[in-house]
């Protein structure tokens, strides 16, 4: 496996096996790698001949109280995973080589990034967009893979691409959790035992809106209450959201018709937690039980 450091060097790999007919798949991370990033790997394994991952702790997507210098950045296993997986390139740049003296540019998606996470961090997607387009510019790569833990990151990202023709085809993989539902998440190490225990709430807090939903009580302040009470019963939880809205647009659902998306994040002690799912309604699963549509 190769390691690049710099801008250049990615580039200029990444041209001569496209010139070559090579397809280039893409797993932009921020490293502490754990299974969900591995399920990324995975799959971009798969469907490309070359395979690219980066780690770049992007500091343009924190905000001031977030701590940057203590976000976890366990290099050598995350190579050594990467080896594991048959990364072709692990490419690692510095700060200063992503925003030399002069960068001025951003990306934003004001209408996505507005709602829910670009609430509670105001220049966190304008930060994720234009890491994302400058990477995208970097490593130009025909296939590109992110979670659906961070669906408004993946609503923004597939927005994006249309919007500035950028050519990369993005893939969203599901979720991967924990045995008891939690989210896997680089944040998790920072929960204590207790907390640990607790933070499975939001999964099922989740969980509980779909029942609601699929028992056909669809009606946003049904089921965003029916989601409330099952954290409220976490005292150490805070929420910050739990809503109902739609997949697409992110925008709040007054009813679930056809496919709803559930999402919310919530704070245990100091430790802040997100997660999603996804769920066919009413008429979707009409049309699914009828024949010819499986
Ligand atoms: P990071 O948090 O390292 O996540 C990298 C990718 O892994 C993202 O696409 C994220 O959605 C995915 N991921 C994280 N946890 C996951 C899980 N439990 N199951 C499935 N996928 C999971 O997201 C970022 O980095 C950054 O914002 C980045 C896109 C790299 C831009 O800096």
């Amino acid at each position: 496996m190769k390691i690049i450091r710099t801008p250049r060097s990615m580039t200029a790999w990444s041209e001569r096996l496209r010139r070559e007919g090579v397809t280039i798949g893409f797993v932009p991370t921020m490293g502490a790698l754990h299974d969900g990033h591995r399920s990324l790997i995975r799959a971009a394994r798969l469907r490309c001949d070359a395979l690219v991952v980066s780690i770049f702790v992007n500091p343009t997507q924190f905000s001031q109280t977030e701590d940057l210098t203590r976000y976890p950045r366990p290099i050598a296993r995350d190579r050594a995973l990467c080896r594991e997986e048959g990364v072709d390139v692990c490419f690692e740049p510095t700060a200063e080589a992503m925003y030399p003296e002069g960068f001025q540019t951003t990306v934003t998606v004001p209408a996505l990034a507005r709602r829910w996470e670009g609430e509670a961090r105001p220049h966190h997607f304008s930060g994720v967009a234009t890491v994302v387009t400058k990477l995208f510019g970097i490593v130009q790569p025909d296939l590109a893979l992110f979670g659906q833990k961070d669906y408004q990151q993946t609503a923004l990202v597939k927005r994006l691409v249309a919007d500035l023709n950028l050519g990369v085809t993005i893939n969203v993989r599901p979720t991967v959790r924990e045995q008891d539902g939690l989210a896997m998440s680089s944040r998790n190490r920072y929960l204590s035992t207790e907390d640990r225990r607790a933070a499975t709430i939001l999964y099922r807090a989740l969980q509980a809106g779909r029942q609601a939903i699929e028992a056909g009580r669809g009606t946003a302040s049904t089921v965003e209450r029916v989601m409330r009470q099952t954290v409220e019963q976490e005292p150490t939880a805070r929420i910050e959201y739990l809503t109902l809205c739609e997949p697409a647009s992110l925008e709040p659902l007054e009813h679930v018709k056809r496919r709803a998306l559930l999402l919310g994040a919530i704070r245990i002690g100091a430790v802040r937690l997100i997660d999603n799912v996804v769920v066919a309604g009413p008429d979707r699963r009409q049309r699914a039980s009828r024949p010819g549509h499986p």
